[in-house]
């Protein structure tokens, strides 16, 4: 029997409870994680303490670590901030708006027989208050931006498994780069300085 539930959260914390329990069971139905991170309905006063900005670049505030299964967390866009090209190390993706909008752009991967070229734009969208989109690395890459130059931008992350490094991409080549990803602040915490000077980007 597959029975899918259709309840829908009244808050974050009830969120991040479902979401525990979707991933306690090895198998993720990604249409089910992404319909229930679309059903909550974004309230600020339940994710402010995790949305700590940066003037220079986007920052990312880890909200839970999903028993092991998955992280979540709170990624913070300035006015024109966004990510370069990248990959997802073969982890599922869902990216939900918070607040503000964020645009996505999708490519190929680059054909390793192919080097040198400038990489395929395979479309870009703008998601809106509350939309989810879902990505991983047999769908393509993705550029994330907050391309308002007036307005901020929040959106919550869910990466599962966890992992802590990814591939960005150079647009005009093609060619990859290993780079470690860290977190501006965890559970709320600022990290220490010393420790979040990366090229984080997914
Ligand atoms: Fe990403």
């Amino acid at each position: 029997m597959n029975q899918t539930e259709s309840h829908v959260p009244e808050s974050l914390d009830d969120l991040i409870k479902e979401l525990h329990d979707i991933f306690s069971s090895d198998k993720v139905n990604v249409e089910e994680v992404q319909t229930l991170m679309e059903s909550y309905k974004s309230d600020p006063a339940e994710w402010l303490q995790f949305a700590k900005f940066d003037k220079y670049r986007y920052t990312r505030n880890l909200v839970d670590e999903g028993n092991g299964k998955f992280n979540l967390m709170i990624l913070c866009w300035g006015e024109g901030h966004g990510s370069s090209i990248h990959d997802h190390a073969d982890s599922h993706c869902f990216l939900k708006l918070l607040q503000g909008q964020l645009k996505e752009t999708q490519f190929n991967i680059p054909d390793v027989n192919q080097k040198n070229r400038e990489m395929v734009k395979k479309w870009e969208k703008v998601f809106h208050e509350n939309q989810c989109t879902y990505i991983n690395d047999s769908i393509g890459l993705h550029r994330v931006e907050n391309v308002s130059h007036t307005e901020t931008a929040v959106s919550l992350h869910l990466y599962s498994p966890p992992f802590d490094s990814c591939h960005c991409f150079d647009e005009r080549t093609g060619y990859k780069n290993k780079v470690k990803m860290t977190f501006w602040s965890r559970f709320g915490e600022k990290t220490p300085l010393g420790i979040t000077e990366s090229k984080e980007n997914n």
